[in-house]
Parts: C-alpha cells; sequence; structure tokens
C-alpha cells in the first residue's frame, strides 16, 4: 500500500485531504508544526475513517526530522500543503513567509531527492494569475503580479518546482491551483478554524452567524461585477481533496510537470453568498458596506475543463451545500477544536 507524506495535514484543507486518502486506501503519514493547527483535527480524522495516522509534530524545515520520517516510511508521494497563508500578515511580516514558505519547501525538496521519492502534489493558488485579463482563467492565462508576500510565495514557488522539474525528468509535479475553498466535512467533525478575526469572507460569515461578531463588512461595492461586490469561485474543500487523490493518481502515470485549476467554473458574488448562506440555514446575516480592501480584484472564477479531462475530476458539491456544511461545523465547534 503507497504511503503519502501529507505535510500541514492537521490544516483546513490537509485534514480533509487525510480523510479521502484514508478513505481511497492509502496510508498515511503527517507532519506539522501545528503553527496554524491543532492535532485535535487528526484524531477525528481517525475518528472519521476508522483508520490511523502517522503523525510527526514538527517542521518541514528541520532536515533531521524530515530525514528520520523518509527513513522510517516508504513514502511514494508528498502532499505539500504546509505554509504559511494570511495575506494580510504576510505583507507584515515577508520574511517570515519567505523563509516558511520558500525556504522550507527547498529543504523539504532536497530530502526527498536524498530519498529519492520525487512525486509532489502542490498547494498553489488562483492568486498566482494576479489581476485576471479574462474570466474563466485557465492554466494557460498567464500569471500576473501578485498582490503580497504571500501570493509570491506561491508564484515563486510553482517557478522553483518547474525549475527542478525540468533539470531531473525523474520528478513529477501536480500544481493545484485552488479557487476558494469553504465548507467542510459532512460529519461537522473537521473544518475551518482560523486564529482570532477571520480573514476570509465564510469564516467571518459563521462567525456572524454564531453571534461572536456582530456584522459582515462587505469589502466594496463598486466593482465591475453584477451586484458591485466581489466574485469569487467557492469550492467545497471535499471536492478540493478529492482532487488531490486524483492527482495522485496521475502522478502514478509519471506525468512530468502538470498545472490544473481546481474550481468549479461558477463565480458568485459577495451578496450571493451571504443570500445562499441566509437561505440553506434559515438564518440572517446582518451586512453593511465598507471600503474595498486593498488587493482585491474584480471577479476571478476557474475554468476547470482541464482537471475533468485529464484527472476525471469535477467539483460535485453546489453552493448550497457549502454554506450547509460550513454552517453545520461552524455551529456544532464554535470555538473550532479549542
Ligand atoms: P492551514 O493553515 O489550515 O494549513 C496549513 C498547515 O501547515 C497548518 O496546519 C500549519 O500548522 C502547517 N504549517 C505551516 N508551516 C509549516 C511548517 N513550516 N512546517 C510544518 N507545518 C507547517 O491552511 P489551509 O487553508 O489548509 O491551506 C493549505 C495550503 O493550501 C496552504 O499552502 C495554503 O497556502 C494553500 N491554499 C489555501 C487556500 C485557502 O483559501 N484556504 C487557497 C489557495 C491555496
Ligand atoms: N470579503 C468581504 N468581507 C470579508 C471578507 C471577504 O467582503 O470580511 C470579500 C472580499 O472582498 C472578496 C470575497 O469576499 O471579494 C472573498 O474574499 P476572501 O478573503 O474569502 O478570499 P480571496 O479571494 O480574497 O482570497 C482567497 C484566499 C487567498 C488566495 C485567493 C486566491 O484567502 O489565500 O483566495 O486563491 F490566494
Amino acid at each position: 500500500m503507497s504511503k503519502i507524506l501529507v505535510t500541514g495535514g492537521a490544516g483546513f484543507i490537509g485534514s480533509h485531504a487525510c480523510v479521502e486518502l484514508l478513505d481511497s486506501g492509502y496510508e498515511v503519514v503527517v507532519i506539522d508544526n501545528l503553527s496554524n493547527s491543532s492535532k485535535e483535527s487528526l484524531n477525528r480524522v481517525e475518528e472519521i475513517t476508522g483508520k490511523k495516522v502517522k503523525f510527526y509534530e514538527g517542521d518541514i524545515a528541520d532536515v533531521e526530522l524530515m530525514e528520520k520520517i523518509f527513513n522510517e516510511n516508504d513514502i511514494f508521494a508528498v502532499m505539500h500543503f504546509a505554509g504559511l497563508k494570511a495575506v494580510g500578515e504576510s505583507t507584515k511580516k515577508p520574511l517570515e513567509y519567505y523563509k516558511n514558505n520558500i525556504s522550507g519547501s527547498i529543504l523539504m525538496c532536497e530530502v526527498m531527492r536524498n530519498h529519492n521519492v520525487k512525486n509532489l502534489i502542490f498547494s498553489s493558488s488562483a492568486t498566482v494569475y494576479g489581476e485576471p485579463k479574462v474570466v474563466p482563467i485557465t492554466e494557460d492565462c498567464p500569471k500576473g503580479q501578485c498582490t503580497n508576500p504571500y501570493g509570491w510565495t506561491k508564484s515563486m514557488l510553482e517557478q522553483i518546482f518547474m525549475d527542478i522539474q525540468k533539470a531531473d525528468e525523474e520528478w513529477n509535479i501536480i500544481l493545484l491551483r485552488y479557487f476558494n475553498p469553504i465548507g467542510a466535512h459532512k460529519s461537522g467533525r473537521i473544518g475551518e478554524d482560523p486564529n482570532g478575526i477571520p480573514n476570509n469572507l465564510m469564516p467571518y460569515i459563521t462567525k456572524v452567524a454564531t453571534g461572536e461578531l456582530p456584522k459582515l463588512n462587505i469589502f466594496g461595492d463598486d466593482y465591475n461585477t453584477k451586484d458591485g461586490t466581489g466574485v469569487r469561485d467557492y469550492i467545497h474543500v471535499v471536492d478540493l481533496a478529492r482532487g488531490h487523490v486524483d492527482a495522485l493518481k496521475k502522478i502514478e502515470e509519471n506525468p512530468g510537470i502538470e498545472i490544473y485549476n481546481l474550481g468549479t467554473g461558477t463565480g458568485y458574488s459577495v451578496l450571493d453568498v451571504v443570500k445562499n448562506f441566509e437561505k440553506a440555514n434559515n438564518l440572517t446575516i446582518p451586512y453593511e458596506i465598507a471600503p474595498r480592501r486593498p488587493g482585491d480584484i474584480d471577479a476571478s472564477y476557474a475554468d476547470p475543463s482541464k482537471a475533468k479531462r485529464e484527472l476525471g475530476w469535477e467539483a460535485q458539491y453546489n453552493i448550497e451545500q457549502m454554506c450547509l456544511d460550513s454552517w453545520n461545523w461552524q455551529k456544532n465547534n464554535p470555538n473550532g477544536y479549542k
């Protein structure tokens, strides 16, 4: 049975990927330094799947620990979720972001190479497209200017991985460009658990729904969209996690380097999301129009047809299910894993 090393596996997307991997018959080894997560998420992954996760607490930049993990486990591929991801924080702590995300990934690749493990799936982001010239966005759209250091770490890491694969064709590397992951596992046992006040739309809405925050601030209603609020491609985290298992099957075919957008192909405005959340959950979300947030763009949504064609993957869950599952997680865990 193939063993998969999941870096950042205790986090939001990583924990959902662990469930899908275990349910698909893979063995899972996780490394996470718990800088933005809790070990409890992995207990719950075990509870959901009835299977064990082998957990190493530590940093991907800890070469000694990474050597130990590769010595103790026959790893087939690495799913690389570990990274810092707060856009605003990255503008204040660029050095920390470049060090953690880029240096960490480089050290990890060196250990992988030492052990002749050259299969990698990387969590990239639609942010690498910058301000897209046209929507929907295909993988052929040129990359753009990122508006923050976090985005640049994704863009630069993509380039680094491409260069590594170009120089040594034994590497198989799949870059997955996520659009906006929301939702949670249907059990309501795992989900997104941000520290402090959430930056992203859906966790903010669910905190308004619990009463922890008084109202949603909608950042701008004068964008060039149907109702003036920003349009994004929200994707259910379970669909996203399934996409990783499909990418892993592709890796088994030795594809070299490939890039896939993971999105639904449908854009929803901020007001659409609020209305869908209210309708699905029979709740009212008070909101107010606030100034634009620096760095935000009008609209971003995927053309996901390459993933369908080449991975046989497409999103199954609609916005209603995303809203139901986000709320199911939050209402059952008002304090997240704490
Ligand atoms: P998350 O913060 O919940 O998960 C990341 C995990 O990595 C955390 O558990 C954290 O403790 C761990 N980690 C961070 N640095 C580490 C290090 N140096 N060594 C070991 N562990 C480390 O975030 P997420 O939303 O699950 O995102 C997972 C990945 O997907 C990230 O790389 C993120 O940038 C990327 N991504 C996320 C989104 C999104 O909207 N959530 C969108 C596009 C891309
Ligand atoms: N928004 C609000 N109020 C809030 C939060 C968000 O109106 O309190 C709006 C934003 O202005 C935007 C939309 O909701 O129009 C979505 O915002 P998010 O912060 O949820 O998501 P972004 O599209 O800005 O960014 C996300 C991830 C990034 C990633 C990017 C592209 O947070 O890490 O998608 O993949 F880079």
